[in-house]
């Protein structure tokens, strides 16, 4: 198993992760708390999406003293967003909503160019602009959002971004993320920038606010590396929560763009993405007797795990899709069947949000400090 901001293959063994990483485990105590901010449980609060975290119960405590909280998530743009991505992005919505939090979105079109041999900075700036209205299409609040991009609104960072990379070590950098003596010096610096995010709202309004960052649990080297300077630079250690993958559609390892087929990006033709799940991996058995003999394994297959993870809501109907499955009465082709026809009325519905995105995005961009 390998877990990096880069990359990320093998079988993931998440309490194994929770362990190496010095992570707290998710409880039930923080997802109830944040269920009754929101009114309702999230489907990935209840189904245990979120399995770690470090510190959400305090930004919890901060916010139930009366004071302000903040979110923070970005993305990496290096190709066109996938189902996988959606998943925090869905999630901070509903934290924005539930504790009227603003949201920094970072784009970090500078990581993905200098952490990619075969990526010019022109494609990493054009996908920016792409995957910013798949950021918006998620539902958030523009005037409690603020998304960025590295490049274009530097103005904006650099000056925090110094003072973090000021007091991060060369050989602290190494140690976290096994930079090598080849590596170009950008790839060096980038990280104080995705650290200087945590402190971004604060810098601005001028007073410490608590942050929370909702993203999967492979970003995790860089907030150990944040948490070690915030206090140094006045600031509170942020707070993450982290998530599982969304698995590919092949068998093992997760949901990533660099395996374009294996992976069901919001900008496929509905009926590309219909196709590409009715090739996914399941739990399914070698014949359609042995399926009815043996049932099929659900907790190894990926198709029910897009149920678990986006399409199924409803958790009496998953339940009765897992017996149905486990007693060999609902056989693959039919549940792929039935899923590919929830995708393509997911991206139909979710495209045509990312259409009306491109007349509001300048609402969304970050704005001068007034
Ligand atoms: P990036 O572009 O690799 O990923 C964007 C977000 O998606 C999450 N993610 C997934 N979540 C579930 N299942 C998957 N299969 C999956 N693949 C990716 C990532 O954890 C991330 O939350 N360096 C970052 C960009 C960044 C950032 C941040 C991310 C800058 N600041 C703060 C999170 C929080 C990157 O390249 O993300």
């Amino acid at each position: 198993m390998v877990v990096t901001p880069w990359a990320v293959t093998g079988d993931i063994d998440y309490g194994k992760l929770i362990e190496q990483f010095g992570v707290q485990h998710m409880t039930q105590g923080i997802a109830d708390r944040i269920a009754n901010h929101a009114g309702y449980m999230h489907m990935q609060l209840r189904r245990g999406v979120y399995i770690s975290h470090r510190d959400t119960d305090w930004w919890l405590d901060e916010y139930e003293k009366g004071n302000k909280v903040g979110l923070y998530t970005g993305r990496g743009p290096s190709g066109h967003v996938h189902l996988g991505h959606l998943l925090p992005w869905f999630f901070c919505k509903y934290l924005q909503d539930a504790f009227d939090a603003d949201l920094y979105f970072q784009m970090t079109d500078d990581e993905k160019y200098l952490f990619n041999d075969h990526l010019e900075l022109e494609q990493t700036i054009g996908y920016t602009y792409e995957n910013a209205l798949d950021v918006i299409a998620c539902g958030l609040d523009p005037s409690k959002t603020h998304i960025f991009s590295d490049t274009e609104h530097i103005q904006h960072l650099y000056k925090i971004g110094l003072r973090v990379a000021k007091r991060v070590t060369y050989s602290t950098a190494k140690a976290v993320f096994g930079f090598q003596d080849s590596d170009n010096i950008g790839m060096i610096w980038y990280p104080a920038l995705q650290a200087m995010t945590c402190f971004l709202q604060s810098n601005r309004e001028g007073a410490n606010i608590p942050c929370l960052i909702p993203a999967a649990i492979d970003q995790d080297p860089y907030w150990r590396v944040t948490r070690d300077i915030a206090e140094k630079l006045g600031y509170y250690k942020p707070a993450q929560i982290h998530a599982k993958f969304l698995p590919g559609l092949a068998e093992g390892g997760k949901m990533s763009a660099s395996q374009p087929e294996t992976a069901i990006f919001t900008t496929d033709p509905p009926k590309t993405a219909a196709r590409k799940v009715m090739s996914a991996f399941t739990g399914g058995r070698d014949t359609i007797e042995e399926q009815h003999k043996l049932g099929g394994r659900p907790n190894v297959c990926n198709v029910y795990a897009y149920y678990y993870f986006l399409f199924e809501n409803d958790d009496e109907a998953l339940m009765e899709r897992e017996s149905a499955c486990k007693s060999g009465s609902l056989i693959c082709g039919e549940c792929k069947k039935q899923l590919a026809e929830r995708v393509k009325a997911f991206l139909v519905d979710f495209q045509a949000k990312r259409e009306k995105a491109k007349h509001v995005l300048d609402d969304f961009l970050i704005k001068p400090v007034e």
